[in-house]
Formats: C-alpha cells, sequence, structure tokens
C-alpha cells in the first residue's frame, strides 16, 4: 500500500511522562526494554544496546553514544504497537523522545536523536543504494516518516546544526539490528549518560 503524507494516521495523545533521571531510564527499558523493536528480530533494548555500541566501537564522542543508546526511547514511551507502522500509524517516537528528556540533556543528545528520522530521509535521496538497503519495516516507516527527501529540502538538511551527528547516528541505527550480537550491557551506557546528565540520580 502506497501511503501518503496525508493519511498518516498519528496515535493518540500518548500518556508518556518526562523521564527525569538516569535511574528512571535504567527502570524503562528495564520494564519495557523487551518489547520487539518494529518488525525487525531485536527487541528495542538490543536494538539500543547495539546502537551505542556501534557508536562506542566507531569512536564516537560519548553524547553521541548516549543517543544512540537513546534515540528510539520515544516508541518505549508510545508503546507502539507491533502492527502500527503496517496499519499507518506513525508514533513520531524521535520528537516524543525527546520532549521527555528535555530536562535531563543538552542539545548535544537531543538534537542527534531529533533528527535520525529526517537522516533517514536524507540518506535515501543523498547515498546511492540506502534505500534498496532499508528493511521492510524501515522502508514502510519512511512513507509515513515522509518518504525521500526532495534535492531542496535535501541541501537546507546539510545546513542544519548537528548534522553529521544526525547521519553518525542513523548508521548506527542501521547497523543495531543483529539478532545474536554481543554487547556491553545496559548499566555500561548509562554511566556514560551519567556524565552527561543534569540528573544522574
Ligand atoms: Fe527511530
Ligand atoms: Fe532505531
Amino acid at each position: 500500500m502506497n501511503t501518503s503524507l496525508h493519511e498518516t494516521k498519528v496515535m493518540p495523545a500518548a500518556s508518556f511522562t518526562a523521564v527525569a533521571s538516569v535511574a528512571a531510564l535504567e527502570r524503562l527499558y528495564t520494564e519495557r526494554g523487551q518489547s520487539l523493536y518494529g518488525g525487525e528480530a531485536v527487541s528495542q533494548l538490543q536494538h539500543a544496546l547495539q546502537s551505542a555500541h556501534a557508536a562506542e566501537q566507531g569512536g564516537a564522542a560519548p553524547a553521541l553514544i548516549v543517543a544512540a543508546l537513546l534515540h528510539d526511547v520515544g516508541h518505549l514511551l508510545a508503546q507502539q504497537g507491533e502492527q502500527d507502522i503496517a496499519n499507518g500509524v506513525d508514533d513520531h517516537h524521535e520528537a516524543i523522545g525527546v520532549t521527555a528528556l528535555k530536562h535531563l540533556f543538552g542539545p548535544e543528545v537531543l538534537q542527534p536523536m531529533a533528527l535520525h528520522v529526517t537522516a533517514k530521509r536524507y540518506l535515501c535521496a543523498r547515498e546511492p543504494g540506502y534505500l534498496q538497503q532499508l528493511s521492510p519495516t524501515s522502508l514502510q516507516s519512511l512513507q509515513l516518516q515522509g518518504g525521500v527527501m526532495s534535492a531542496a529540502e535535501a541541501d537546507r538538511f546539510e545546513q542544519r546544526a548537528y548534522f553529521a551527528e544526525a547521519i553518525l547516528l542513523r548508521r548506527c541505527d542501521e547497523l543495531a539490528k543483529e539478532p545474536e550480537a554481543q554487547t556491553p550491557g545496559l548499566a555500561h551506557f548509562l554511566s556514560i549518560a551519567s556524565t552527561l546528565a543534569k540528573n544522574p540520580a
């Protein structure tokens, strides 16, 4: 089904609250992290850990490692149903996640998170072969998220602050869908988050 922007449905006002501390993040991932990552073969927690691990292995700055860990926290907060994407429902998880964390982290963490969906739309426009290698679920959600960028949109996106970080985060995101991958545990990455958080307790 070809879902146009006008057909995109919005989740009902989600009952989520701000995540005000690293301890609250730990509870959230512990309690809800086992839910599947969309139609992929990994859980939300595995996806988060693999994203952060890819960033760390690539020598990324601590803020980008934390952004990679948390980039899909909005999915946990919105509690998107497994059939929502197939049914044309976008949970706007990037906005929900950043809103929930706005008192906990600065822009160096939040901006790459906020832009990780837009970065996918950009790479589909500018990187040969990127669109073709997206997973079926990622292709479906692309349509809900606005589709491939126009050339003018892509030009503007390149000028935005945190453009490079958003692209880097997207690379980590794409590498984080391996059911058998081994990573450090949540505590390792939350300890990095604590060094950046305004309220680590
Ligand atoms: Fe995402
Ligand atoms: Fe993701």
